[in-house]
Order: structure tokens, then sequence, then C-alpha cells
């Protein structure tokens, strides 16, 4: 699992929310923060696992929104950025940091309500093994994004330096099928590759993002979406 070393990096931990995330890169953040919102109900006072944290996008958000948060990575210098950017702030729930492998989580069974893994399972290719040790230590609600194999990304996947692995719906329903679980909400969504966005400023990325929009609504735009996001009620 070539990502799991590749994030261990000062350098590339330092540059992770600059390059992705700023710019139109913006656009995307913001989008994924709205998804992962919908998909959650009342959150204030739930436990969650944000698995695969990084620099704790997410960790920081559900913290402010009052959520008890476990924010788990296998890198040091990723969750050191995450650190840095929770300690000047309050929160009004808790932010703990956990430096652990997910394969292989130091929490008892139903430790958390929620688990969530952004951007994750494309750095492995056999997501089911994480999946099920997600499963065991959740106890309502796994949310989760992958990238698609019938999609753009497919032409540029293979350049990718931290190794990315593409999967298709029906190995989500294979992943379902090993638990007893429902798919409760998903969205598919962005035609365009990430790097248009990024390396665009972002009044040029916001009518692109329009166009992408209006493509992925459509019936094709939705089966050769980039990304695929979960929400998995159990
Ligand atoms: C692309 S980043 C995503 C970070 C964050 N979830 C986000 O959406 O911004 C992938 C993260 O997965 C972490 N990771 C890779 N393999 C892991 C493993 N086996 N256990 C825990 N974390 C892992 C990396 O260290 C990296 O921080």
């Amino acid at each position: 699992m070539k990502g799991k070393h590749w994030y261990q990096e000062d350098l590339i931990a330092t540059q992770y929310d600059a390059k992705r995330f700023s710019k139109g890169g913006s656009l995307i953040n913001s989008h994924e923060k709205q998804i992962v919102t919908n998909f959650l109900d009342s959150i204030d006072g739930k436990t969650i696992l944000d698995l695969a944290c990084g620099t704790a996008r997410f960790s920081l958000m559900l913290a402010d929104f009052g959520a008890d948060v476990v924010a788990l990575d296998i890198s040091k210098s990723m969750i050191n950025i995450g650190k840095n950017k929770a300690d000047p702030s309050p929160h009004s729930g808790d932010l703990t940091f956990f430096h652990a492998d997910a394969g292989n989580l130091p929490f008892d069974d139903s430790s958390f309500d929620i688990v969530l893994a952004m951007r994750f399972f494309h750095l492995t290719p056999i997501p089911m093994y994480f999946f099920l040790e997600m499963h065991r230590v959740a106890r309502e609600k796994i949310i989760f994004d992958t990238f698609n194999k019938y999609s753009a990304r497919s032409f540029y996947n293979w350049l990718l330096p931290m190794g990315s692995t593409l999967h298709s719906r029906s190995y989500i329903s294979q992943l379902l099928s090993s638990i007893d679980a429902t798919i409760e909400n998903s969205h598919h969504d962005f035609i365009f590759p990430y790097g248009v966005y990024r390396n665009l400023p972002t009044f040029l990325a916001k009518p692109i993002r329009s166009i992408d929009s209006s493509v992925v609504s459509t019936s094709l735009g939705q089966r050769i979406s980039t990304v695929s996001y979960w929400s998995i009620s159990l």
C-alpha cells in the first residue's frame, strides 16, 4: 500500500492542504464537506472516528459541530499538521489525535457512533480489510468515498505517485454484502479531474464547476462520475 508510505514525508504533509484545497481546489473542499454534512443528521455529542484523517480537514469541522472526534492516521507528519490547525481554536466537541494503522484499530467493538474515511479507499486495492475493521468499531453509520473505475480518472490514475486504485460500484455492493448493512445515501460527482480545479484561480474554477454539475446531473454523467460518496447505515 504505497499511500501508507507516501504521506509519511514532512514535505508531502506540509503541502497537502495548499496543493489540493487552495485556488479552485477550495470548491472541492467545500463541496466534500457539504456532502458529509448532508449525510449526517444531528451530530452534536456523537462520537466519530475520522479514519485516515490526514491534516484533519473533516475532524476539525465535526468537532466544531459539537461531535467528540477521534482523528486517526498512520502518518505522524499529517497528524502534526492537523494538530497545529486544531490548537489555536476551541471546538464545541472534543478532538483527540491517534497515531495508528486503520487496519488494526486500537478500539473496542462498537466504540463510535459514526466512522468516516474520506479519500482513503483509493489508497488500497483491498478496502474490504479496512472496511471490516471500520464496521467492527462503528455503531450507526459508515461514511466513505471511492474513486470510480469507469471515469475520466482512469486516463491519468496510473500517473499518480501515491498509488491509486479505482473501484467499481459492483465492488461496493460486494463490500456491503459482507456485512448486514444498507446504503442510506450516495452521491456521485465530478467529471473534470481535480487537477483542473486546483490549477485554476477560484473565479475561473467556478464556471467549470457549473458545467461539471450540469453534466454530472445527467444519467450518463452519473455513470461516468469520478467520485462516489457513500453513507452506510448499520
Ligand atoms: C489523501 S489523504 C486523506 C486525508 C483526509 N481524510 C482528507 O480527506 O483530507 C490519505 C490519508 O490516509 C492515511 N493512511 C494511509 N494508509 C493508512 C493506514 N493504513 N492507516 C491509517 N491511515 C492511513 C495517509 O497517511 C493520509 O493522511
